[in-house]
């Protein structure tokens, strides 16, 4: 199977990409900060304080999370049963996902889940610790960065169009809080792979970064 990891912070345009790329190539797309965004959305529904560690880990036996996939591709989350593709998109549950994967039994609940679907399919897969702990032997792995500023005016007009209303400064100093916290976690910290190749996409259109990926992987003998 070929397994490609994208990682890097929130707003990197990850998921455009990923997204963009497995339907072009017929891959898996995963998401696996849906995953996080579902127990973050989990813990918040039954009034549990999304960083009480022991609180959250007395949950995780409740939670059952499945992904499926749309006729076009997009990945569907399931948590209990109940579709939440939706819901865990909303502002407020970014910050609860980010407290509680600082949890380690909450990374680990979710590990074997992400190896397992790398295991059986050709995957892409989007996160922050895919190419340091979950996938260490994916044939490519990319780090993906735009500034903040960048990454703050994606994500303002991704929610805006959501119809969520929020504005540009919050999201800006949201996305910087997120990441600093993301990035100095002590478990699996959202940093490059060693072999991560480094990829600024501030000045790049989707359609360039998605050729980039390929030209990647044409001179790895990934594709033809
Ligand atoms: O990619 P995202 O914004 O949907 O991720 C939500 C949060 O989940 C993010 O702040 C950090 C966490 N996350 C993680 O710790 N490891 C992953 N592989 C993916 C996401």
């Amino acid at each position: 199977m070929i397994n490609i990891a994208i990682d890097g912070p929130s707003g990197a345009g990850k998921s455009t990409v990923a997204r963009a790329l497995a339907k072009k190539l017929r891959f898996v797309y995963v998401d696996t900060g849906a995953m996080y965004r579902a127990i973050g959305l989990f813990v918040r529904r039954h009034g549990v304080s999304p960083d009480d560690a022991e609180a959250v880990c007395a949950q995780l036996p409740e939670i059952e999370i499945r992904l499926s996939y749309s006729e076009d591709g997009e990945q569907l989350v399931f948590l209990c049963g109940e579709d939440v593709s939706r819901a865990i998109r909303e502002n407020e549950i970014s910050m609860y996902a980010s407290v509680v994967s600082r949890i380690p039994e909450v990374r680990s609940f979710l590990l074997q889940m992400q190896r397992d679907l790398a295991e059986k399919n050709n995957v892409i897969m989007d996160g922050r610790d895919i190419g340091t702990v979950i996938l260490p032997h994916a044939q490519l792995k990319i780090f993906m960065t735009a500034s903040a500023e960048a990454r703050a005016r994606r994500r303002t007009r991704e929610l805006l169009e959501k119809g969520q209303d929020v504005d540009y400064e919050t999201i800006l100093a949201e996305i910087n809080e997120r990441d600093e916290a993301d990035r100095t976690r002590a478990v699996a910290p959202a940093v490059p792979a060693q072999d991560a190749v480094l990829m600024d996409n501030s000045a790049m259109s989707v359609e360039e970064n998605v050729a980039a990926i390929e030209a990647l992987m044409r001179d790895r003998g990934l594709l033809l």
